[in-house]
């Protein structure tokens, strides 16, 4: 009898364990979600923001060499404190923007969720998932709709000098043709826990 109680009583201390596990991990989710949000948002603004100046420079061929050259440029100042973000899309300028397979399959969500009707602003995704030697890695995704100012290279009205340079340097490009609030692609962001 009372080894049942005592086996009852451990049995409750192993779910309050487990339920206390559990919390601890959705708050580190919760924590690692508002950080990512927040590196994306900034990362989208200082990119826009570079482009709109170079555009208004030199107009669109001057601002090719912005969405080259920046967006990798920001990622090396985030890597400093542990976070990979880069862009990618299912639709593809660079080949090198490729997406692995849970990136895939998020873009492939976003374009379902857009398609039912949601807001491309509002589209994001993370979760942790196992890394390869057991480590847990945090894994964020946030949605980059076609916004007007991208038409002038994304879009199907693209004039003949910019699009002889992006044929130059892109020869098998994808991101083109595309319709304002359509999905272009997504900020991804991966982050090694320790
Ligand atoms: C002046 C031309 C230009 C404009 C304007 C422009 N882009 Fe791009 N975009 C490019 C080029 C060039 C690349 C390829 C960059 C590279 O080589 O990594 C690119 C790549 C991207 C990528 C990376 C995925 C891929 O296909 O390689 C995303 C995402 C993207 N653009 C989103 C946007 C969004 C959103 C806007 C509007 C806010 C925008 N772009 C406006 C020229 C432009």
């Amino acid at each position: 009898m009372r080894s049942v109680f005592i086996m009852g009583v451990l049995i409750l201390i192993g779910f309050a364990l487990l339920a206390i596990g559990n919390a601890a991990e959705q708050a580190s989710l919760r924590h690692q979600a508002e950080n990512a949000r927040k590196a994306s948002q900034d990362f989208s603004q200082t990119l826009k923001a570079q482009l709109l100046v170079a555009i208004r420079a030199g107009g669109p061929m001057e601002a090719i060499a912005v969405c080259q050259q920046i967006a990798p440029q920001i990622a090396v100042q985030y890597a400093k404190e542990g976070l990979q973000i880069s862009r990618t899309a299912l639709k593809l300028r660079n080949p090198a923007n490729a997406p692995d397979e849970w990136e895939r399959a998020v873009l492939t969500g976003f374009e379902t969720a857009i398609a039912k009707g949601d807001d491309p602003q509002m589209l994001e995704r993370f979760e942790f998932i196992a890394g390869k030697d057991g480590n847990k890695t945090f894994r964020y995704m946030k949605a980059i709709p076609v916004g007007q100012p991208c038409l002038v290279c994304h879009g199907s009205d693209i004039s003949p000098s910019v699009r002889e340079v992006l044929a130059q340097h892109y020869p098998e490009d994808q991101a083109i043709n595309l319709e304002q609030g359509a999905l272009r692609g997504a900020f991804t962001i991966t982050r090694d826990m320790p």
